[in-house]
């Protein structure tokens, strides 16, 4: 495929992008609120991929927000220069994000979020500041100046994030914002202090530098920032020519699965809303929303619907997507399948990683994996994500590799998981895994179940133990009468028993979900997974039950637990082989856990 549209080169004000395909800001705290070298690194990896535009994650302008880069003081000058000059080689351009997370937000100094009146957020639960004029002018001249070190440090442009129902949001919306000065009321004090701060961020960086805002609807129902709002601001922003380009998103803080779209929303679920911004303005106009790949974005464009694609998560899952697909190789893309545990859940527990690249934000300690002088041969029992990883990176380290997989067909219990409603793109991973051992030149034997003795046979120098595990199967439900009564009763907490609940629901069961714990999935991710699984349970009639210690009688019980299936590792011990046990089988847990686990492997 040519990819003509999406490679065409577009300009934003006077820069030239040499492509239209967007990393939209995405938080990482790769770096703490730093840009450290990892940062970079990670950035660097993804501009050698081929990306035309880069923006970096919302950095907070000031201590009353934490944000997960901070530009508080000049210092950040010269970090920008380090990264600039790194990136120059591959002429990926770089915006800065800036933002102020409001109520929404921890707050660097210690002190109240701030925000347009004294709410709480909805997550920091924390009774906001509301800001005082004083506290205004200080937040208008912190984005100015954080602008204007962005530019000072040699970036290409600067975005204003007015969208997900933060700090310039909570001004925008009359739930919010419940001000009776200039900067409430009516819909024009209510954007005042957006205005404000583009204004004064464009006065900063001068009118030949890239300016652009992030905007989106808030997808809440009544009271929040509707598309026709977002419409109408940027309508008055680029009336006044202060902004070069128009960036949508969707969602907030109140419905974050709308911000970043899990498996279960179509990709382009966000254009919808998208659409009339666009229309608004003759400014170039970014979308996103779960799109995967250059083929997608290359049709959004040649169809008018945009001039440049958003392909975020598909750039922190495989940074060398634009590469590969221009090389007519996008069969090797290693998809992002949008379950959010590994970037939104990495996170949350401290900083970005991925449940498909386990080398985000390690690039550094994790180099680009290279052909060892002397290869081993290396067996691998169980053809799961884990195992299946565990061959694709020997195979590329140049062992020679066998896998042997009990069943007709490699994925392990993957392929049990994306049967459940909305969980199909789980197996994609899984088939790229196999096409890339299929490439690489690995020995799959299927319908193989491995003993001791097929694995001598192998001579193995090393064998990978990938069995997985049991306690997580979609029931035969044949001889089950539609109407009959069902119990799923979570012991486990991942997402299985919520998907288990669900499929029962689609297949006529009454169905009540139980467990233990104060809630279920308890290891899942409450707003970008449970949540929305919850609002499809509800509609489906599925009765929740928590801390319930025996469940009640039901025509069909099952209890959802998983024990790690390990028939072999001792037995292959004991036969004087070098063993090691990955994933499931080690510990039971999820796709991203199995993969990690391979690339923890010293193959020697
Ligand atoms: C881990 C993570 C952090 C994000 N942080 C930001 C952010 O700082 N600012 C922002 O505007 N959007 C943020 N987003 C939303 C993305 O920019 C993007 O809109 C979203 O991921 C949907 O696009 P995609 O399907 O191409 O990934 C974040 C997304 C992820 C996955
Ligand atoms: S963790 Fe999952 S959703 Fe996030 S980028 Fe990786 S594959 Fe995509």
């Amino acid at each position: 495929m040519s990819y003509e549209h999406v490679l065409a080169p577009i300009e934003i004000n006077r820069l030239v992008v040499k492509n239209r395909v967007v990393r939209t800001a995405h938080g990482t705290n790769i770096g703490q609120g730093r840009i450290t070298d990892e940062l970079i690194a990670y950035h660097e990896a993804r501009a050698a991929g081929g990306c035309g535009l880069t923006i970096l994650e919302a950095a907070s302008v000031h201590p009353t927000d934490m944000g997960t880069l901070w530009l508080h003081d000049a210092s950040v000058v010269n970090d920008y220069r380090r990264l600039v000059s790194r990136l120059a080689p591959y002429g990926m351009a770089v915006f800065q994000q800036l933002g102020h997370l409001g109520y929404e937000g921890l707050t660097a100094d210690g002190g109240p979020p701030w925000s347009a009146s004294e709410l709480a957020g909805p997550s920091i639960r924390r009774p906001a500041k509301a800001m005082t004029a004083d506290d205004i002018a200080e937040l208008t001249d912190a984005f100015a100046a954080a602008a204007r070190w962005a530019v000072e440090g040699g970036l290409d442009g600067v975005e204003v994030h007015i969208a997900h129902g933060y700090l310039l949001q909570q001004f925008m919306s009359s739930t919010t914002n419940q001000r009776t000065d200039d900067y409430g009321g009516s819909w024009e004090s209510r954007i005042r202090l957006s205005r404000e701060v583009v204004e004064a961020v464009r006065e900063a960086i001068g009118g030949d530098v890239a300016l652009g805002v992030r905007i989106g609807s808030e997808a809440v129902g009544d009271g929040g920032v509707t598309e026709h709002d977002c419409a109408e601001l940027v309508r008055v922003l680029a009336d006044d020519h202060l902004i070069d380009y128009v960036n949508l998103t969707y969602g907030s803080c109140l419905r974050p699965h709308k911000i970043i779209g899990g498996m279960h929303e179509s990709p382009g679920y966000e254009l919808e809303a998208a659409a009339p911004v666009v229309a608004a303005v003759e400014l170039p106009a970014i979308v996103t929303g779960r799109f995967r790949t250059l083929a997608e974005a290359d049709e959004l464009i040649a169809g008018g619907v945009a001039d440049m694609v958003g392909l975020t998560r598909a750039h922190i899952a495989d940074p060398d997507l634009v590469a590969k697909s221009i090389e007519g190789r996008e069969t090797e893309v290693r998809p992002c399948i949008a379950g959010n545990d590994g970037c939104v859940g990495g996170l949350n527990r401290g900083r970005l990683s991925c449940a498909v690249n386990p080398a985000v934000g390690r690039e550094l300690d994790l180099p680009p994996l290279l052909p060892r002088a002397q290869p081993r041969r290396v067996v691998v029992v169980g053809g799961g994500p884990g195992g299946m990883e565990a061959a694709r990176l020997a195979a590329i380290q140049g062992h020679d590799v066998v896998l042997f997989e009990a069943q007709d067909r490699l994925g392990g219990a993957v392929r049990q998981a994306q049967r459940l409603p909305t969980r199909s793109l789980l197996g994609d991973v899984c088939d790229w895994q196999e096409r890339e051992l299929v490439r690489l030149g690995a020995d799959v034997r299927l319908n193989q179940a491995a003993d001791v003795d097929t694995v001598r046979a192998a001579r193995p120098d090393l064998v990978i133990v990938a069995t997985g595990a049991t306690g997580a199967e979609i029931p035969d439900i044949s001889a089950v009468p539609q109407g009959s009564t069902a119990v799923v009763d979570d012991r486990f907490g991942g997402y299985e028993a919520l998907g288990l609940a669900e499929w029962l629901a689609t297949q006529g069961l009454a169905v009540t979900l139980t467990t233990p714990g104060r809630r279920v999935a308890a290891n899942a991710l409450l707003d970008l997974v449970v949540q929305p699984a919850m609002e499809r349970l509800q509609a489906l009639d599925v009765v929740i039950q928590t801390k319930v210690d025996t469940s009640p009688e039901a025509d069909l019980t099952l209890t959802v637990v998983k024990h790690s299936h390990d028939p072999l590792s001792t037995d292959l011990a004991n036969a004087g082989l070098t063993v090691q046990v990955i994933g499931d089988t080690r510990t039971p847990g999820t796709i991203l856990t199995a993969i990690a686990d391979a690339h923890g492997i010293d193959f020697g």
